[in-house]
């Protein structure tokens, strides 16, 4: 036998090679895995850690970006994207793989309906419906494809029948569903898949493809490894300098890189080390950190037992609290319980009822339970109204606006103010002469017989004599310890510091610290529970409970059955701190501290720093970074809710971080200095790169003067573009919002070579449009064979077009100078409104060079480069809409492309993935005047001629009528008659079909003198 040696790994053999990522990336399948990992909710994977922390980046898109950074391009794009999608789990044995045990998987009786078998029963077993005369001699002789149900067959896998076999099964089936999003649904997520036997096939391929770079990996770690070698001479490290809820250098710890992360807020560096020490331990340590927590609760369980404040004397224990507020009305001096609603149960039929007390001014509540519906409805109407305090006396109804209680006016500047008074350090509840009182007015008890029970009986109760002296013996405890307390640090005694979300509490409850915001009983037990926090395994769920806790967590009332019901939520399901006027807080007991967490055992190298991130100070081979762009959300200040309780004596190693927001530190917003804090950020992150490293940033795409300003701080930062991928992250139905889908473009930089390279526009622009051509072409040309091939395209145009930015940024971010200009002036220059910078003008080049070059099919180039932006975008939808196409995000993103002014008034649905254009015939006649933006265009025209065919104005007149609209018609008519040509052939209504046929042969044949 002729024995081949194999090729030996040679460090940095290649470290030129350029990756895969810049040539080709399934951006579709990633978007479609990235939305739902996020629809998975609790089941991702970093989610136990912290549901407190939002906007973590899916695992699968930070999965692709890694491996896309490492492996090599070839000369057979085709066979490279094969590969990599064998290795993501996205080719057809891999969801053959992710079907085996998924409950939404084809079920026996459809394989047998889809695929064709000839023995079947070597992996099915069937039983013959009672009554069917069918033998089993017969059956055993037949094929797949059958219909079970015909032959009055039930089918079911045959017992022992091994996972291999079943995954091969599937695969076949799954081959007969045309696409990946439909295919995807009946498997599971590739992470939910143990990560050996979804790869078990692919290392050979791997091997086959690789090994003459000396690749031979069984497994991710191995070829990541060996990849990292042959680039960076080491097992690659990835850096983010934006980590905060930890997920990328958690991804590519358990792809198996070694990992650098920071960032500049505590809460995110200890989850990001929770990511990696407690969700990455080993399951030995992972039992031991479970053990762990459940002494600590189990400690601070028995402390608080010990104090009887949570039981009643017939040994019921509480489950919720329900609290609201009280202020006095300055009509009639009778003090009013405040809440948008007294219905206290939907299921239990309970509800709050006022009961006027005349003696003491104010009102009994009682809770009554098994009410009826009319009564549950007439509770739906709480005392707070359209910001009003509503309530009724004696037959009267009084309606004052809070603002009046609160006695709101302007201050010297123009700021908001009112009278509530500012709470002191040592305050912990209101005094009697504040504005707000706060009341404590029902309980949630779990009967004595039943806390053992799996599903134990609850009921609401009104607050009786016997809860206020539990209640009282609270208060006296925290005022006679809290000074002690908070000099310990087990309960904060930090101010809140003004800011866009920090104000709301300042403003409207007159609460000045952290501690503020919880009750007398919540100071009590989670200073118990604080004490017990002396390692870093327990700080995250201690912070996941308090997220559960304080006067911000809202008592869930839903009369739908969706989404349940009588609960109390958290406070950040919502990114804000909204103040409430009725809150529930669940007892001690009810808090989950204990997490189920994923065992993901991570074997390599990280280290957490907190920093900002242009202190980066040690050379990282790969960054993918998600900075802080416009962020909506205030980490910064919201974070300070946790920061307050664990920033006196944190645990080892999180002591050693500054525990504090360091808000002036943040990057934020969008303004210059955002700009200077991201060119010092990406600076430093070039200057610590090898020069074969790689960058991917990750941003919302918005507009082109993001686009415009991200670009030019990389480019100022010395990174030149080399890739750019749009991935739709996440749905939203939020219509309010206008319905949309949150886009993330990664951008794939290098650094840019060194020495100086002057541009002028006039050169850069061709070879802005030669570079933006040759880019889609290539694209183009692969989607063919693919297509061919697959029976479904690799890129959709949005892809096309995002591939046409990123060339020409790729040729403009090559320069060092534009004309005099150099790029960090460019960059740092304050941006003018209104001003379109070279920069602006580049991009607005790519995208007409893209979209002039994707002519929908059907549509003459001439015709297509004559019309304008909304036509474009109405006839590409169109074309779209033919190919079944209906996500919103399209829409929008084209509409952008197309620069539309607004593309909502040509759209009939926008939900998220249900959106389509409105139809000619669905048009009103005010939607197509000339103060339109189709209106006046040779299609809006075209409409109105063919809305005038449906109701039967004669042809020649509707001509006519276009001639006289249209002083150039004759002109322009072989355009004119190629738009409705498409019309005709792409509309759904064969009315417009037959209406737009008989236009175009009226046109055709008309006489020019007529
Ligand atoms: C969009 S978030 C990153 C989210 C992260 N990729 C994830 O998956 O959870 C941006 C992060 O940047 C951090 N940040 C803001 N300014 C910073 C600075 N100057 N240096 C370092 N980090 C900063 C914020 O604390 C926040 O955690």
């Amino acid at each position: 036998m002729n024995a081949v040696t194999p090729a030996q790994l040679v460090p940095f053999s290649l470290k030129n090679a350029p990756a895969l990522i810049e040539t080709v990336f399934p951006a579709q399948k990633v978007s479609f895995e990235a939305q739902r990992e996020r629809k998975a909710g609790p089941g991702q994977t970093l989610t136990a850690l912290g549901s407190y922390w939002k906007g973590r980046k899916p695992l699968i898109l930070v999965r692709a970006v890694v491996l896309g950074s490492l492996l090599p391009v070839t000369d057979d794009a085709e066979q490279d994207l094969e590969l990599f999608e064998a290795l993501m789990g996205f080719d057809l044995s891999g969801l053959g793989r992710r079907a085996v045990d998924y409950q939404g998987a084809l079920k026996p009786a459809q394989i047998a309906r889809m695929i064709t078998l000839n023995n079947p029963w070597d992996y099915f077993s069937y039983k013959i419906e009672g009554g069917n005369e069918v033998r089993e001699e017969d059956v055993d002789i037949w094929w797949f494809p059958l219909s079970a149900e015909e032959k009055g067959l039930k089918i079911s896998w045959k017992r022992g029948i091994s996972d291999e076999a079943k995954a091969d099964i599937y695969a076949k089936a799954l081959a007969t569903i045309s696409t990946y999003e439909e295919r995807s649904l009946l498997c599971k997520r590739p992470e939910e898949v143990d990560p050996v036997f979804l790869l078990s096939p692919v290392w050979i391929k791997v091997n086959e493809r690789l090994g003459h770079l000396g690749i031979n990996a069984h497994s991710m770690t191995q070829l990541i490894e060996q990849l990292g070698v042959l680039r960076y001479g080491r097992r690659p490290k990835i850096g983010d300098t934006f980590s905060g809820g930890g997920s990328i250098p958690f991804e590519a710890a358990r792809m198996g890189c070694d990992v650098y992360a920071s960032d500049l807020n505590p809460v995110a560096c200890m989850l990001t080390w929770g990511a990696l020490n407690i969700v990455g331990a080993t399951p030995e340590r992972l039992a031991a950190i479970k053990a762990e927590q459940k002494k600590a609760i189990d400690s601070a369980q028995a402390k608080v037992d010990a104090l009887e404040i949570e039981r009643d004397s017939n040994g019921n224990r509480a489950k919720a609290y329900l609290y609201c507020l009280e202020a006095r009305c300055p009509d009639t001096g009778w003090l009013v319980p405040l809440s948008t609603t007294w219905v206290v149960s939907p299921r239990q039929m309970t509800i709050a009822k006022l009961i006027p007390n005349k003696a003491r001014k104010s009102f009994d509540i009682e809770i009554v339970s098994g009410v009826s519906s009319a009564e549950l409805q007439e509770a739906t109407a709480g005392t707070i109204q359209s910001g009003c305090m509503v309530y009724r006396l004696d037959g009267k109804e009084y309606r004052t606006p809070i603002k009046t209680i609160r006695e709101d006016y302007r201050g010297e500047g123009g700021e908001a103010k009112n009278r509530l008074r500012r709470w002191g350090k040592n305050d912990f509840k209101p005094l009697e002469s504040d504005i707000f009182q706060e009341r404590l007015y029902c309980i949630q008890w779990i009967k004595a017989s039943s806390l053992e029970a799996a599903r134990p009986e609850t009921f609401f109760a009104s607050v009786s004599a016997e809860d206020m002296v539990r209640e009282n013996k609270i208060n006296e405890i925290v005022s006679k310890n809290l000074v002690s307390w908070q000099d310990l640090g087990l309960v904060p005694d930090m101010e809140i510091e003004p800011g866009s979300n920090t104000d709301q509490p300042i403003r409207e409850r007159g609460w000045t610290h952290w501690h503020h915001m919880f009750s007398p009983r919540e100071l009590l037990t989670l200073s118990i529970l604080r004490n017990e926090i002396q390692t870093p395994e327990l700080a995250p769920e201690f912070c996941g409970t308090l997220d559960f806790c304080s006067k911000l967590s809202r008592w869930i009332v839903r009369f739908s059955s969706g989404g349940g019901s009588d609960f109390t939520s958290n406070v950040f399901s919502s990114q804000a701190l909204n103040t409430l006027t009725n809150w529930a807080n669940r007892s001690f007991s009810e808090h989950n501290f204990v997490q189920d967490y994923k065992c993901e055992t991570i074997s390599t190298s990280s280290t957490i720093r907190m920093s900002t991130a242009d202190a980066v100070d040690e050379v990282i081979d790969i960054y993918v970074t998600d900075p802080p762009y416009a962020d909506a959300v205030n980490y910064h200040e919201i974070t300070e809710f946790f920061i307050a309780w664990l920033r006196k004596s944190p645990p080892a190693p999180f002591n050693e971080w500054t525990w504090d927001s360091r808000r002036a530190l943040a990057i934020k917003g969008d303004g210059d200095d955002f700009r200077r804090g991201m060119i010092d950020a990406y600076s430093a992150m070039a200057k610590h790169m090898p020069d074969n490293g790689m960058q991917c940033v990750m941003f919302t795409h918005q507009s082109t003067e993001v686009w415009s300003d991200m670009v030019g701080i990389f480019w100022a930062a010395g990174l030149q573009v080399v890739a750019a991928w749009y991935i739709a992250t996440e749905t939203s139905t939020d219509l309010k919002k206008g319905g949309y889908v949150q886009g993330t473009v990664t951008l794939m930089l290098r650094k840019r070579s060194a020495g100086e390279k002057v541009g002028f526009k006039q050169r850069i622009l061709p070879a802005v449009r030669n570079e933006v051509a040759a880019q889609i072409k290539q694209m183009m040309h692969l989607n063919d064979e693919v297509e061919a091939r697959m029976g479904e395209p690799v890129f959709n145009d949005a892809d096309l077009q995002m591939a046409g930015y990123a060339a020409a940024l790729k040729v403009l971010t090559a320069y060092t100078k534009i004309g005099e200009t150099d790029v960090t002036t460019f960059a740092l220059r304050p941006r003018v409104k209104g001003e379109t910078t070279v920069v602006d003008e580049i991009v607005q080049q790519a995208s007409e060079a893209a979209n002039g070059l994707l002519v929908p099919e059907g549509v003459a180039l001439d015709t297509w480069q004559a019309i304008d932006g909304i036509q474009r975008f109405y006839l590409r939808m169109l074309d779209m809409e033919s190919a079944g196409a209906s996500k919103l995000d399209n829409y929008q993103n084209f509409a952008k492309a197309f620069r539309v002014d607004d593309y909502t008034k040509v759209m009939a649905s926008m939900t998220a993935n249900g959106s389509r254009l409105k139809q000619v015939n669905e048009f009103g006649s005010r939607e197509l005047t000339d103060s339109t933006e189709i209106g006046p265009t040779w299609l809006g025209h075209l409409i109105i001629a063919i809305q005038q065919l449906l109701t039967d104005v004669e042809p020649q007149s509707v001509v006519k009528t276009l001639m006289e609209d249209l002083p150039d018609y004759l002109e322009v008519r072989p355009k004119l008659i190629d738009l409705v040509r498409f019309l005709e052939n792409k509309s759904r209504n064969e009315a417009v079909r037959s209406a737009a046929e008989v236009l175009v042969s009226r046109m055709q044949t008309q006489r020019l003198d007529s």
